[in-house]
């Protein structure tokens, strides 16, 4: 779908690292062009009006009621134009919700990133490819994959509504307490991207992010999760995070500073 039509917008500013992070953005320059055209539509008549029908010496003001069948139209035949125009967005909305949301393509591997006040942890399968199993390897804030495989991701809540986001791949879904929701993404660009909370979720929301990197190929991959096991890797979240402060997003007064929200803030830095 995305090979018709890209004006860019979103690419400009965040990558499409997924296979059907085009298909969304299809969607907003679509969004984009149908609002847009709309817009420039409806101003252009506004300031038309505005100058055509200005005040003038002599003419008197016209009260419209907006009864009469000929002042009717001004506003039917727009919302027909409008209904028409939703009609074709549905349309093409629905092939790629089909597409991402409810079909789960077969995948060569499974992730679990399960969200807590204010961290995510991830389960990667290890070698058998299986989760639940001894050589899984966990990681906080810090999930791997491999670019060109498919995932299938098991998300979970330990506490409040969280959201997996991450924006190179278009993807956002909720995390859930006590549910396990499953969907799927496939990393196109290796590199390592943003992976952080979209909904809020307490106080910390805004410090509830990590990183997702994408191995070029699997021998990049298992270094990774060796490095891990051996625990001597260094975490691309530390390394971002070593960057500089993060800045606090409120500030804590002399009381609260004492409060166990506090004391936990000041430990998940
Ligand atoms: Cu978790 Cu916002």
């Amino acid at each position: 779908m995305n090979e018709y039509l890209d004006l860019g917008l979103i690419t400009s500013f965040v990558p499409a690292a997924s296979s059907f992070a085009g298909d969304i953005d299809f969607l907003f320059d679509l969004i984009t062009i149908i609002v847009g055209f709309w817009f420039v539509i409806t101003l252009a008549t506004l300031f038309y009006f505005m100058i055509r029908f200005r005040r003038r010496e002599g003419v008197k003001a016209l009260y419209i009621s907006g009864e009469k069948h000929s002042e009717k139209v001004w506003t039917h035949y727009p919302h027909y134009g409008v209904i028409a125009f939703d009609v074709f967005l549905i349309g093409f909305v629905i092939v790629v919700w089909v597409n991402v949301k409810q079909t789960l393509p077969a995948n060569e591997d499974t992730i679990r990133a399960i969200g807590q006040q204010w961290s995510w942890s991830f389960v990667h399968t290890g070698a058998d490819g299986k989760l639940d199993t001894e050589d899984d390897v966990n990681t906080v804030n810090d999930l791997h994959v491999i670019k060109d495989n498919t995932y299938h991701f098991e998300l979970q809540s330990r506490d409040v509504l969280h959201n997996f986001a991450i924006p190179a791949f278009r993807l956002r879904q909720d995390t859930i307490p006590g549910r396990t929701i499953r969907g799927w993404f496939k990393p196109t660009i290796s590199g390592t991207f943003d992976l952080q909370c979209a909904e809020i979720c307490g106080r910390g929301h805004s410090m509830m992010f990590a990183a997702i990197t994408v191995h070029p190929d699997r021998k990049s991959y298992d270094e990774t999760m060796d490095a891990i096991r051996a625990g001597t890797y260094e975490s691309h979240f530390e390394k971002k995070r070593q960057l500089g402060p993060v800045p606090l997003p409120f500030t804590v007064s002399k009381s609260e500073a004492d409060s166990p929200y506090a004391i936990e803030l000041a430990q998940s830095f």
